[in-house]
């Protein structure tokens, strides 16, 4: 991808028309007209009373938790006990770095095929249309997957920030996932961790400018997924942008103060026989504001072999994916465009 293609240069120029590159076809374009706000839509999950000592209110939330998986996919976690500096400070240095000159963040490019660096990631060929979006990807965790050259020396504290915030984030993820467990009705609270070995971790932060054709472009194409769970943090007084398929009509994610948007991946699709779903999503861009996202994904260890667990296949419930090696199915995943749930053709 180009000077020519970076869509924060692109809009320096203030285009009296959108680049046909990034002009999606009809039945591709969001018909923003058509979305309605509904305010509490996506279940919100409190934290608090999930690690909480009341067992009743516990109870109520663990149902509630098990809903959000079953039904959207999706949900937001309210009280998750992330102190609000570490979630500003990423955000700070996340803006501060999509505000270098271009020059400067194109010292960190990703290359074809890959998913960490400055640029767009998931492009393939000449003819397919591109997200209006910039995008910094790194992987974090574990520390072999890092690759050093790509973290910026600017801003100033870009990956002590980084370490902080993800740290927490992996808490988080930890937690949520001893929950999903329970609410699964699984024995083991640990089962995901002892399965996924030494968790993969990586980062990406989406830069959106505004776009004077909010109807004609796509911020993100639509895909689930590849993790485990995704934990997405949206920028302070962020516009709607996150929208998620439920029954065919795509429904915006609003953002809450100081929420954390949590949503299933394709592995805990696969792991509970698609009892969980991992739901496609989209963003879409917004007239006069930019936006700016930042997403956890948390996933298995590349050795892990994986497939539905056996306590969530029966007689009712036949196994509905095969098994396979994480490592190829993310290998897979990023050597291929985004597409719906196109991905998870592969587990079939
Ligand atoms: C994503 O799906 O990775 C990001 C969506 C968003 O920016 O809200
Ligand atoms: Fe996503």
């Amino acid at each position: 991808v180009g000077h020519i293609d970076d869509v924060q240069e692109l809009r320096k120029t203030e285009p009296t028309q959108i680049p046909q590159r990034f002009v999606r076809d009809m039945s591709e374009r969001p018909k923003l007209a058509a979305m309605v706000p509904s305010p509490n839509d996506i279940p919100i999950i409190d934290l608090s009373k999930l690690v909480g000592s009341d067992r009743d209110e516990q109870g109520r939330q663990i149902v509630q938790l098990k809903t959000a998986c079953e039904e959207w996919g999706f949900f937001q976690v309210v009280n998750h006990g992330i102190d609000s500096s570490v979630v500003e400070n990423i955000e700070e240095v996340a803006k501060d770095f999509f505000m270098l000159p271009l020059e400067e963040k194109q010292k960190y490019p990703m290359a074809p095929g890959t998913v960490q660096g400055y640029g767009q990631a998931f492009v393939f060929s000449e003819n397919q249309k591109l997200d209006w979006c910039n995008m910094f990807a790194l992987g974090v965790e574990p520390p072999c997957i890092r690759n050093p050259e790509l973290w910026p020396s600017k801003p100033a504290h870009f990956g002590e920030t980084l370490e902080v915030y993800s740290r927490e984030i992996r808490q988080l993820c930890k937690n949520l996932l001893r929950y999903i467990a329970v609410s699964l009705g699984l024995k083991k609270g640990d089962v995901f961790e002892e399965m996924f070995g030494e968790a993969v971790q990586a980062v990406r932060m989406n830069y959106y400018p505004s776009c004077s054709r909010p109807d004609l472009v796509l911020g993100l194409s639509p895909h689930s997924d590849g993790s485990a769970i995704t934990v997405l943090q949206q920028g302070k007084g962020s516009s709607v942008g996150l929208q998620i398929l439920k029954e065919g009509k795509w429904v915006s994610v609003q953002p809450i103060p100081n929420a954390l948007v949590i949503n299933i991946g394709d592995t805990i699709e696969v792991l509970t026989n698609g009892r969980y779903k991992s739901v496609e999503h989209r963003a879409v861009t917004h007239k006069e504001k930019d936006r700016l996202s930042i997403v956890t994904f948390y996933a298995p260890s590349y050795e892990v072999e994986l497939g539905p667990m056996a306590e969530l296949v029966d007689k009712k419930n036949p196994c509905r994916y095969k098994r396979y090696n994480h490592g190829d199915y993310s290998k897979h995943y990023v050597t291929n465009k985004l597409q719906g749930k196109r991905t998870l053709e592969f587990a079939k």
